[in-house]
């Protein structure tokens, strides 16, 4: 592969602080309007070498979803990334980038005939498909083109699961992926997801059994599958120790080669999260500390940022991201706070049952920061709730 030009090649990002990069804080050092989020391309960039010196038998294929900003994109272009797209707008964004239409895939399993149309117009070959009708789509509007076949698993362990929404049965697959051969596709291979930030890798060995399975049966059938997408899942550093990425290339390693009796299958991984989740810090102003009543402990902390403005993955309190203030350390101490933004929708509640505690001498006034905020975050905004804007974003 040829070297990226040198002016892509980054600085090993340099950190000051847990979640906080040099670049990061020199940004907020200038005090930007609140609520924003500050993203250091470099950490992905590191990130990215990191995966690929993990395993580098996989190609690498960026889910845009995760953060699809133009300086963090071309970015991941230039350092040869593939792309895995959801929509129509996305493929476009990759292109408009530099990206090549034979290194990205429309990996939603849920497309318009129409998008499936245009996406093949534009050079897109790869497709996922989890269903006959959508099979029957792409035949019809991306003739020839190689399709992979999403198998539904077991998301324990994700603190974001994917439930049930996306993949079918192993059984349906291999009638599947017949079918898409007898339809004039390429049905290349199998794909899965374990759940997004999933920490604990044995999914991973449990989700690939089934695919061994699979190809054994597929090649019964006469078809010849030579792919496997292990796609998203890698988790980010939020609170709780994750796995290393190291850990995570060994333990994939050891199982395909245990399962696919050494004839390893070409893999592709499709991280969003892991690649730019603690690339990011989002900066937030507190606009009031309350009580509900003299006698309760407990504050409430509402801050700018809230569901509505970057923070969606705190529904459930699933992702919960380190927070620190400008107060940590105070004499006076801590205290326990439910964390809520700014909107006057009742859901707008960030972290009720988390059993957060906060400064003390916390006040209207002061920044709140949110830390591994990179993946997620501003898609996730609404275009004005409340009159709120969506989340501002700084790329640096
Ligand atoms: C098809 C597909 N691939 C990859 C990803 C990225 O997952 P993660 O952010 O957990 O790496 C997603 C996330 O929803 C996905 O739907």
């Amino acid at each position: 592969m040829l070297s990226p030009p040198l002016s892509l090649v980054a600085q090993p990002p340099e950190w000051v602080a847990p979640g906080l990069t040099r670049k990061m804080a020199a940004f907020l050092a200038t005090r930007p309007a609140t609520p924003c989020l500050v993203v250091d391309v470099d950490v992905v960039e590191a990130n990215y070498h990191a995966l690929r010196a993990a395993l580098p038998e996989a190609e690498v294929y960026y889910a845009v979803k995760a953060n699809p900003a133009p300086p963090l994109v071309a970015r991941l272009v230039g350092l040869g990334a593939r792309f895995d797209t959801a929509s129509l707008p996305e493929i476009d964004l990759c292109l408009g980038l530099g990206a090549d239409p034979a290194h990205i895939s429309f990996g939603n399993t849920i497309k318009k005939a129409r998008d499936i149309a245009a996406a093949y117009e534009r050079g897109i070959r790869l497709f996922a498909f989890d269903a006959e009708e959508e099979l029957r789509k792409i035949a019809e509007n991306a003739p020839g083109a190689r399709v992979f076949c999403r198998i539904l698993t077991d998301n324990a362990g994700a603190e974001w699961p994917l439930s049930r929404k996306f993949g079918c049965a192993p059984t349906m697959a291999r009638d599947l992926m017949r079918l898409a051969a007898d339809l004039g596709l390429d049905p290349v291979g199998l794909s899965f997801h374990v759940g997004s930030q999933q920490t604990d890798l044995t999914q991973w060995d449990h989700a690939l059994a089934l695919v061994a399975d699979l190809f054994r049966g597929l090649r019964a059938d006469g078809l010849t599958p030579t792919l496997v997408n292990l796609g998203g899942g890698l988790p980010t550093r939020y609170g709780r120790p994750v796995p290393e990425v190291d850990a995570y290339g060994a333990s994939l390693r050891a199982a395909l080669e245990r399962l696919f009796d050494g004839d390893v299958p070409a893999l592709i991984v499709e991280p969003g999260r892991g690649l730019v989740g603690n690339a990011g810090v989002l900066e937030s102003e507190v606009v009031l500390v309350s009580r509900k009543d003299d006698t309760e402990d407990r504050r409430w902390v509402y801050i700018d940022a809230g569901r509505f403005n970057g923070l969606a993955e705190t529904e459930g309190e699933a992702i919960r991201y380190p927070i620190v203030t400008g107060r940590d350390g105070d004499d006076a101490g801590t205290g326990p706070v439910v964390l809520a933004g700014p909107t006057c929708d009742s859901v707008d509640v960030l972290y009720d049952r988390a059993d957060l505690r906060l400064p003390l001498a916390l006040r209207a006034g002061d920044r709140l920061r949110l830390l591994s905020t990179g993946a997620y975050t501003t898609t996730y905004a609404s275009i004005g709730f409340n009159g709120f804007a969506p989340l501002a974003a700084h790329y640096v």
